[in-house]
């Protein structure tokens, strides 16, 4: 496993992380035998870093990784959560002082925890970036020590670049993979030169980019690659990463080619996040051991060679971008 710096966080992080949104719900069934073994397969190989929210599984998650910390006492962990989307209807006006205290509240009880090593946003309206008052409630939690640090899982780069004009945000999480490029091209440099940490979600894009789903692949009813691929429930970029289904298999056996040897097609995609020094951490989801192992021995991969990374942007460019690149 390599380690990174968490920008201005302090906390130095594994490069591949744990994405814990599977193992709380939305993904179809994932049994708590399945989930534990996920996360002790990943401290076992190095990981260091989970991502959750309150939101998934309504708590499931955030509570099966109090059940690790307290399994695994010795372990280094660095534990991200949210908070934002329990606001119903979800506007920005409640994200206020009041309402982000409950929900941290409800956090640490789940956690089992005094303080949230860093919370983040759990990507509000684009409003909420233009209202210093949620930033400035955010630095009283941080005085009132309930939280440690805090950043934005953001949707778009837009509102990325907003939120670090505030010194108090540490992270932005984004989605960035060889389906969604636009952050390497002038976020990365902007958040390095604040010293923000990158947290990359949906480096898989849902699975599609680890090569193994078809024309023929179906999801259970209750899995959002089912129920929200045009956007029904949440933004429609968290689901294949807003990629249509059908071009992106065609630009997955493009991809195919370029995996190294011995390696897989999702250690691959995680590699080619982790070529951009600028990417603190990425978290993909696992759903079992085996996929926790594997993602995280991506880290451990040669670099890509500079042709594989002109390949990829040239698929991106002739097959993907005009999908995306206008829109996140
Ligand atoms: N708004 C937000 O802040 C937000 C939104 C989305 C995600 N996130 C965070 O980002 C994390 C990662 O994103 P994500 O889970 O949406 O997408 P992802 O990491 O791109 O995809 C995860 C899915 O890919 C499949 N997979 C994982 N490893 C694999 C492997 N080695 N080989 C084959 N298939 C593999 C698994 O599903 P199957 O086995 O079922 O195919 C897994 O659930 C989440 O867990 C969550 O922590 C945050």
């Amino acid at each position: 496993m390599q380690y990174r710096r968490l920008g201005k966080t302090g906390y130095e992080v594994s490069a591949v992380g744990f994405g814990a949104w599977a193992i709380g719900g939305a993904w179809g069934d994932v049994s708590d035998d399945d989930a534990m073994v996920a996360l002790n397969t990943a401290v076992d190989v190095g990981v260091t870093f989970f991502d959750t929210a309150d939101v998934y599984g309504d708590g499931r998650s955030e509570r099966f990784i109090a059940k690790l910390r307290q399994e695994r006492p010795d372990a280094p962990m660095v534990v991200a959560t949210k908070a934002g989307r329990r606001l119903d209807p979800h506007v920005v006006d409640g994200y206020n002082a009041q309402n982000l205290t409950a929900f941290v509240a409800r956090s640490l009880k789940n956690l089992k925890t005094e303080s949230i090593d860093l919370l983040q946003l759990h990507c509000p309206p684009t409003e909420a970036y233009y209202r210093p008052d949620v930033f400035e409630a955010l630095d009283n939690m941080v005085t009132d020590g309930i939280i440690r640090r805090y950043g934005v899982s953001v949707e778009k780069v837009e509102e990325a670049l907003k939120a670090i004009e505030y010194p108090g945000v540490s992270t932005v999480q984004i989605i960035f993979n060889a389906f969604r490029q636009r952050p390497a091209e002038l976020f990365f440099r902007e958040a390095k030169a604040r010293d923000v940490g990158i947290i990359v979600r949906v480096p898989l894009a849902s699975g599609l980019l680890s090569g193994k789903m078809s024309r023929q692949s179906s999801f259970a009813a209750d899995d959002h690659r089912s129920f929200n691929r045009h956007g029904e429930a949440f933004d429609r970029g968290e689901t294949f990463a807003g990629v249509d289904f059908e071009s992106g298999l065609d630009a997955v056996e493009e991809i195919r080619p370029l995996v190294p040897e011995g390696a897989t097609m999702a250690q691959l995609a995680l590699r080619w996040i982790l070529m951009f020094d600028a990417v603190s951490t990425t978290i993909p989801g696992a759903r079992n051991a085996e996929q926790a192992a594997q993602n995280a021995a991506a880290a451990d991969l040669a670099p890509l060679p500079d042709q594989t990374m002109e390949k990829i942007t040239e698929i991106y460019e002739q097959r993907i971008k005009d999908q995306v690149h206008h829109l996140w």
